[in-house]
């Protein structure tokens, strides 16, 4: 078979590493992909936002399979139209994702069918948002409605920083038209689990839970960033609490996306807060995370191709999704400076023995030689029997890698470890 992977981050070598492990899958086509992975995948230097070129390569070269992965071609409906084309595909149409691209879809549907989430106001008008704030608990959560590069959710501790929230997003349009309207919500604490499960549209089959660890610096301090690191499972996440999830927001999600005409096909991520009111819902993801990716699929033990199609054709109810019961830990190394400004070009080496573990996201090539080329750089991975190992060894590896402009969070795991005792 002739695979296409839309995307170029860590997530997707994460993906085309497990879909290798298919032996019908000849070919791998990356797009764009990124310059790490080129041993993994042919990369294709067309954009992930490119529909159109997406359409034409996918026909020219006669894919059998593609797999969307990122969020901004899934709300664009780059599925849509593959399936157009006649192409087969993993990933949710435009009306589906809306369930990531539109907070106030999102939360609006959690209302309607009563799955548990932080208690909210909508807004389309800054006065009206802020007039409400005159008022509100703090801290509270602003949340812009569209996509915001993962940026548009602000904790705003008192009024004065509430109040700028929703002047710099609604007035200023920090983020455009995904500012327009706004989410004002109830500030919630608890333990996070992300928890990624495949759906067919009817059925939904979880797979095993991980934690991030979104800010940029240790013990959880610094800019919020896209993760910069994961372990898999989350300790917190215990079986009773699986089953309460399924129950009150696995199911009834899914069923509420059917109910509303948009039955979601794909991978549906769970951004979950264990709170002392049970699990709630702080997101939704139309795609997989990363860098939980990352742990997640290293831990699959079903084989990634043969569950995706059954996503596609409707019988996942039928395939066996199954998970080691090992521990897996991902550290992510970026630019440093990230998530505000860093340099690129930085020659970058890996030892060839480390290059099975080690999945590439901002990696680019310059006169022949591998440079950093972005935020996040790459992840180094490390399962083993326990958590503890599997940290220590994702540090010794990724200890390995050479460059001097990269930074990585040297905590990543620790609370996992100290839930554990
Ligand atoms: P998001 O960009 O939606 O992933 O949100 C970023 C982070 O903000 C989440 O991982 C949470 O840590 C935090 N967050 C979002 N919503 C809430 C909430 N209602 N209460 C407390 N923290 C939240
Ligand atoms: N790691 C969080 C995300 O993928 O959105």
């Amino acid at each position: 078979m002739k695979l296409a992977v839309i995307g170029g981050g860590g997530r997707e070598h994460a993906i085309i590493k497990k879909l290798k492990e298919n032996p019908t899958a000849e070919i791998i086509y990356a797009l764009p992909g990124n310059a790490g992975m080129a041993q993994d995948a042919v990369c294709v230097p067309v954009s992930a936002s490119d529909l159109d070129a997406i359409v034409r390569f996918a026909l020219e070269n006669a894919i059998d399979y593609c797999v969307v992965a990122p969020d901004d071609p899934l709300a664009a409906g780059c599925v849509d139209r593959l399936e157009e084309a006649g192409i087969p595909c993993f990933g949710p149409r435009a009306n589906a994702a809306r369930i990531e691209s539109s907070k106030v879809f999102a939360k609006s549907l959690m209302k309607k069918y009563q799955i548990p989430t932080a208690r909210f106001e909508v807004f389309s008008s800054a006065r009206d948002a802020l007039q409400y704030l005159e008022n509100a608990p703090m801290p509270t959560v602003i949340k812009a409605d569209g996509l915001a590069l993962g940026k548009g959710v602000v904790i705003a501790q008192n009024r004065e920083e509430a109040f700028d929230a929703v002047r710099e997003i609604m007035e200023n349009k920090k983020f455009g038209k995904s500012g327009d309207s706004i989410v004002i919500e109830e500030f919630l604490t608890g333990p996070e689990v992300s928890v990624l499960a495949f759906c067919d549209g009817k059925t939904v089959k979880p797979m095993v839970s991980s934690m991030d660890h979104k800010r940029a610096h240790d013990g959880d301090t610094g800019l919020n960033t896209g993760g910069m690191g994961t372990v898999a499972p989350n300790p917190f996440y215990t079986d009773e609490i699986a089953q309460v999830c399924m129950e009150t927001i696995f199911l009834p999600t899914v069923q509420a996306m059917n109910a509303e005409g948009r039955p979601f096909k794909g991978c549906l991520y769970f951004g979950l807060m264990l709170t002392q009111n049970g699990p709630k819902v702080i997101e939704y993801n139309c795609r997989f995370g990363d860098p939980e990716t990352q742990v997640v699929l290293p831990l699959m033990e079903s084989d990634l191709l043969t569950v995706m199609q059954a996503v596609t054709n409707g019988t996942l109810a039928d395939c066996e999704v199954k998970f080691s019961q090992k521990s897996a830990c991902c550290v992510i190394a970026a630019s440093k400076g990230y998530p505000e400004e860093y340099e690129k070009g930085a020659p970058l080496t890996v030892p060839k023995e480390l290059l099975p573990y080690c999945c590439f996201a901002g990696a680019a090539e310059k006169n022949g030689v591998l440079v950093t080329g972005g935020g996040r750089v790459l992840g180094m991975t490390a399962l083993a029997d326990t958590l503890s190992d599997a940290v220590k060894i994702a540090y010794a590896r990724i200890r390995q890698v050479k460059c001097d402009n990269l930074f990585y969070r040297a905590d990543i795991g620790k609370r996992a470890l100290n839930a554990k005792e």
